[in-house]
């Protein structure tokens, strides 16, 4: 296993971590955005490692990205803000009515795409860099412990035989439960796109790879939001769940927050992916975060190293 310094922050990658090359599109996939720690953590150190990285486009799942659950107008437009390219989402994307307006007019928001019709929105887009190189990217929803929904398979074929041949970079965020239906969704699609990533779990899994013929997969991206917790939100809250069987409304959870994803390396003439690398990056500062769990507000305090000292 190899590891990259890039400064305090970072944790580690693997796989096959080359320097990037003149030929080569870099894209990195985030997995859930939670509340408003794990938009902090997005604007503190996603604007920065873009430009470190030499990152051409970002996808993000951002269904958590208000309170937890649910996404709106202005959670959109901040993780936008943060040089986020493409925002992807799942079952908690309907959370909120008033962002259904904006799933109509701002192309570079997503939700699945095997909601029945009519559904606000799009499941799918074509975004163009401005080199012209082509992005497709698909969101879909499993159906295995999840809602009854029109077979995401099919949705996944679908898109592929939409997609015209210069549309090399194609993207698919498999918003599913069950770790089996994502892995055959990446076999269904091995050598049809550049790549497939489960959302949904909050858990990173260790399983980035390259398929047989040249599709990046990972069953899980994780979670953007805070480490030390129950899916983003309070161990606390979520414990008397378990422990009466009743139900009991959910905490956020407070406490820095750390970014997951898979960062992807794919060849600029076949779109197969030429390196996977794991994704898992700090954000200090919004340990010093104060957050309205009543607004989902957030204000970070001015940044203190002392602070970090603690920090592993
Ligand atoms: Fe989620
Ligand atoms: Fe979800």
């Amino acid at each position: 296993m190899n590891k990259i310094v890039l400064d305090e922050n970072f944790i580690f990658m693997h796989v096959n971590p080359n320097e990037k090359t003149g030929f080569a599109m870099r894209v990195l996939a985030l997995g859930d955005i939670c509340g408003s720690i794990g938009r902090q953590a997005v604007k503190e150190r996603i604007p920065y490692l873009k430009e470190r990285l030499g990152i051409d486009f970002i996808i993000a799942n951002g269904e958590n990205s208000a309170g937890g659950v649910g996404i709106t107008t202005s959670t959109i437009n901040e993780i936008l803000n943060a040089k986020i390219d493409c925002i992807t989402g799942g079952n908690h994307s309907w959370k909120n009515r008033e962002a259904y307006d904006k799933f109509d007019t701002e192309e570079r928001v997503l939700r699945p795409q095997n909601y029945p019709a009519p559904a606000p929105g799009r499941g799918a887009n074509i975004y163009i860099l401005p080199d012209g190189r082509k992005i497709a990217v698909l969101n879909i929803q499993g159906t295995t412990f999840m809602d009854a929904l029109p077979c995401p398979f099919q949705a996944a074929y679908d898109f592929v035989n939409s997609l015209d041949d210069d549309v090399i970079f194609r993207f698919v965020d498999f918003h599913a439960e069950a770790t089996s239906e994502k892995k055959a969704m990446g076999f269904a699609l091995d050598g049809k796109v550049s790549a497939v990533f489960g959302t949904h779990t909050h858990v990173q899994t260790a399983d980035a790879q390259i398929l047989p013929n040249g599709t990046a997969y990972m069953t899980d991206l994780g979670m953007c939001g805070v480490e030390q917790s129950c899916l983003g939100m309070s161990f606390e809250s979520v414990l008397q769940r378990f422990i009466t069987k009743r139900p009991a409304s959910f905490k956020r959870a407070v406490g820095q927050g750390a970014l997951n994803g898979l960062l992807m390396d794919l060849d600029d003439t076949t779109g197969k992916a030429l390196s996977v690398s794991l994704f898992r990056e700090n954000a200090p500062r919004t340990k010093a975060t104060v957050i309205d769990l009543e607004t989902d507000t957030a204000q970070p305090q001015e940044y203190n190293a002392e602070n970090d000292a603690d920090r592993k």
